[in-house]
């Protein structure tokens, strides 16, 4: 996973920018960071820990850089090699002159670390092979290095790079500098996302957007196999041909404050607390009051095309494979047959698949590689994909032949809330108009699912106070170490969240269970205390699960229940966290929230680092 950063200018500040952006990017990855620094007189500063960019800018607090002309800076995700000062990043060649960050994963450093015998590795990384082999590169070249012309030097120094490229396999975003043609940055992309920012005497790299959008928000997003050459007056583009390229700009329209924390103690709290902005943002101007509906302008799928397909495939990821969940119940409930693989699961059975089948791929960062890698399969077998992200210019909204943005603004939190329920918007909107074209909702019907869609927003608000209780629950259970949730039909995939939410960020045990399963295995592990949340909200799913409850309060377990006001008349649980009444379509999106704040206060209560949890990253961008 990994976050890079890149600064061409001459801020006397360059370093602030760069730890600026890195603690931006400290979601992708935070078990050490590395930043270096170069004069124009061609001097290097390198400085690298173990642990997160504050112990980084400690470090250098004190120094006092001259005359800067650049700087690359990394924050870690380990893959290769422990997370230490040694395979920190950036790396050097053997004499300290070129000076590399990455992210992603080489496959065959091993063959090129062979090759490199007489080099002097010093990092167990498989990135370290990059700069060693470019500083091979530069003395076949440089004929051992006897021209020190600038003129000559430029074409040396990409030519290298060039080369160096082209004998890597594997994923990778890359960011290099070297000392003898200070202010040059050389950048290239493969699978690994990577955007430049142009400014005005100063061009920026990062991961995303996010690394530096407090000085621009004009964007290139590169494209695999993409090389960009950068200094403070120009950003270039090139094919690993080295033949040059033009690229559109982009203007993106996130400001920063959307990245800070806005007084939250924590930015999954602020997130959680954004859901009725993301949800209403998600769904304005796509739903207009009167239920007509104006998304044909925007995904430009034909009435034709979404009345020639067969069914929905749904792929995706984690928090994002379950909002996909309940889209699959909601499609089929209006009537659209729909299935759905986890993307790390799906290339397998890719071919199996119909071809008439639209794809909807699910992705908050549009960057997943399991998901991106499940589509490729689709695409080669045939299928078109339609994405929902979050993520504008994201190499899945691009490799997609269909996408509709989530407008929830950037999240921060390893944990996703806010996307969750933006996702949900819109797969809202497109179950209402696939199914209306389709002919299986009327128009009366398609309309009144579009007047309570614009609701929801507002019952988003009511459903978050119940914070409050939810915190006195949390207190309730303490000492206890393992979950359990169960819900059934469309919330079914809310109980797998609510565990999954719990695990991420208070490292307990959680499991998720469709509530029919119970009595098949899972009510062995009920005894004394046991806390075990219970979510319904139809007359069937009550009808059913007040069977579970009692089961569950039978073995002293103790039943904390997510149900509409009018439920309280057939359950009988120890806790009772009330959501406002919906139709069964939108239940999932009030009953996730207490959800969201139980884990949240559960992690609290027990000292974790929420929105950083350990062993995690937010972009998970290795397969
Ligand atoms: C959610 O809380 C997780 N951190 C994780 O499961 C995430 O949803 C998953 O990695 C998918 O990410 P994406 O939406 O960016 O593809």
């Amino acid at each position: 996973m990994c976050g890079i950063v890149g600064y061409a200018g001459e801020k006397n500040n360059a370093w602030e920018v760069l730890l600026k952006g890195l603690k931006r990017l400290e979601y992708r990855g935070y078990d050490s960071c590395g930043i270096a620094i170069e004069s124009s007189k061609g001097e290097l500063f390198l400085d690298r820990v173990k642990g997160r960019v504050e112990a980084l800018s400690e470090k250098i607090s004190n120094k006092k850089y001259k005359n800067i002309s650049a700087g690359i800076a990394h924050t870690r995700w380990a893959t290769h090699g422990v997370p230490n000062e040694e395979n920190a990043h950036p790396h050097t060649d053997c004499d300290g002159s070129i000076v590399i960050v990455h992210n992603g994963i080489i496959e065959n450093y091993i063959e090129i670390k062979n090759e490199l015998k007489d080099h002097n590795f010093k990092s167990d990384t498989d990135t370290e092979v990059i700069v060693h082999l470019i500083e091979d590169n530069i003395k076949k070249l440089n004929k051992g290095g006897k021209s020190n012309r600038l003129e000559m030097l430029h074409p040396i120094f990409f030519q290298a790079f060039l080369n160096t490229l082209n004998k890597l396999k594997g994923s990778f975003a890359i960011a290099v500098i070297w000392n003898k043609v200070p202010g040059v940055i050389l950048a290239a992309r493969r699978f690994s996302p990577l955007v430049i920012g142009k400014g005005e005497g100063e061009n920026f790299l990062s991961s995303d957007v996010a690394g530096f959008l407090e000085y621009t928000n004009n964007v290139y997003f590169m494209d695999d196999d993409e090389i960009a050459f950068i200094d403070k007056n120009n950003i270039v583009f090139f094919d690993f041909n080295g033949k040059k390229k033009n690229k559109d700009i982009k203007k993106i329209d996130w400001d920063i404050k959307m990245a800070e924390k806005g007084g939250y103690k924590h930015f999954m709290l602020k997130e959680i607390h954004e859901q009725e902005m993301g949800f209403e943002n998600t769904i304005a101007r796509r739903v207009l009051p009167v239920g007509e509906y104006i998304l044909n302008k925007e995904i430009n799928l034909t009435i034709e095309e979404i009345k020639n397909f067969s069914s929905i495939q749904f792929i995706a990821c984690g928090t994002a494979y379950h909002a996909a969940y309940v889209g699959k119940y909601l499609f089929e409930k209006l009537g659209i047959k729909s299935d759905i693989d986890l993307a790390s699961e799906f290339p397998q059975r890719a071919k199996i698949i119909d071809k008439k089948a639209l794809v909807i791929a699910i992705s908050q960062s549009g960057e997943t590689a399991d998901t991106l890698e499940a589509i490729r399969s689709a695409k080669k077998n045939g299928n078109k994909i339609f994405a929902i992200t979050n993520t504008v210019g994201s190499t899945i909204s691009r490799e997609s032949d269909y996408v509709i943005y989530t407008h929830c603004g950037p999240e921060i939190a390893v944990a996703s809330t806010k996307a969750f329920t933006a996702q949900l918007a819109a797969l809202y909107v497109l179950a209402l108009h696939f199914s209306y074209i389709k002919g299986n909702l009327l128009i009366t019907k398609a309309r009144e699912f579009a007047e309570e869609l614009l609701e929801i927003p507002k019952l988003i608000k009511k459903t978050l106070e119940c914070e409050e209780y939810v915190k006195e629950i949390v207190d309730k259970f303490e000492d206890r170490n393992d979950y359990l949730f169960i819900a059934r039909g469309i919330n079914y995939p809310i109980a797998l969240e609510g565990a999954l939410k719990l695990k991420e960020i208070s490292y307990l045990h959680a499991e998720g269970y469709a509530a029919g399963e119970m009595k098949h295995g899972p009510i062995a592990i009920i005894s004394d205390g046991m806390p075990v949340v219970a979510i319904a909200t139809t007359q069937t799913e009550l009808d059913l699960i007040k069977g579970n409850i009692e089961e569950t309060k039978a073995r002293g377990g103790k039943v904390i229940a997510i149900a509409d006001e009018d439920s309280k008349k057939f359950i009988r649980p120890d806790f009772y966290i009330k959501i406002p009444k919906v139709s069964e379509y939108f239940a999932p999106v009030l009953t996730v929230i207490p959800l969201q704040l139980f884990a949240y206060y559960t992690a609290l209560k027990r000292g974790r680092d929420i929105d950083k949890p350990r062993n995690l990253a937010k972009s998970v961008t290795v397969r």
